[in-house]
């Protein structure tokens, strides 16, 4: 490899909000840190899930606040087939078409974060698949995310892989552990950025 990917491991807290595959607590903040987009920016959340409540608790002070957020920005926008999770966008995210007419309609995005099931094992425990629909893969959501991204936008993705991505448009940021304590599957967190 000509070009080592930063790299890092993050012990996090278990989930705190009941989802399968939930993300670990405190991870959204940080993998937004690391596809470079702040409170104003807009994140485009694929396989969504429940992203939309981590929040701070009841009564926290300035929880909407710039300086006081939980990963989820004031433009975000959710992303999923299951529309009993309310999502902003209700598409599959398999289809590539889904994908051009989602920048048509938002061509504000400027990064992508994606947590799409990890297996077929794990899709089984997901409506939407059990249902029929595909699982998107990580490199399938990696390409459709570089495609539609600015110059300089980039994907973050967790996965159990190191996911592919197109070498000639993108260049590789950063690969992290993403643990959460022992007799615990560990998880990669894989961010790349649209070079042209
Ligand atoms: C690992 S969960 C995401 C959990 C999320 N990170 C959270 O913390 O709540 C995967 C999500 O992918 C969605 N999904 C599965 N297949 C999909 C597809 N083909 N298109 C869009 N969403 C899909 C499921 O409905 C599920 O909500």
């Amino acid at each position: 490899m000509s070009f080592r990917p930063f790299t890092d491991t993050w012990i996090l807290a278990r989930p705190k909000v009941r989802y399968f595959g939930a993300y670990p607590a405190g991870f959204l903040l940080k993998a937004r840190d690391l596809i470079g987009c702040g409170y104003g920016d807009s994140v485009l959340h694929v396989c969504a899930g429940r992203v939309r409540d981590y929040k701070c608790g009841p009564g926290c002070p300035g929880s909407n606040s710039v300086t006081h957020f939980h990963g989820q920005g004031e433009y975000d926008l959710t992303w999923d087939l299951d529309r009993s999770l309310k999502p902003d966008l209700i598409a599959d995210d398999c289809e590539s078409s889904a994908w051009g007419s989602i920048i048509t309609a938002h061509p504000q995005i400027q990064g992508v974060l994606a947590d799409p099931p990890y297996t077929d094992w794990y899709a089984q425990h997901y409506l939407v698949n059990t249902s029929g629909a595909q699982r998107p893969t990580p490199n399938s959501i990696v390409t459709n995310a570089i495609n539609i991204l600015p110059v300089g936008g980039r994907v973050g993705i967790l996965s159990m892989e190191w996911p592919r991505y197109p070498k000639t448009r993108a260049r590789q940021i950063a690969v992290v552990h993403v643990l959460v304590g022992n007799g615990n599957i560990g998880r990669t967190f894989a961010v790349y950025e649209r070079t042209g």
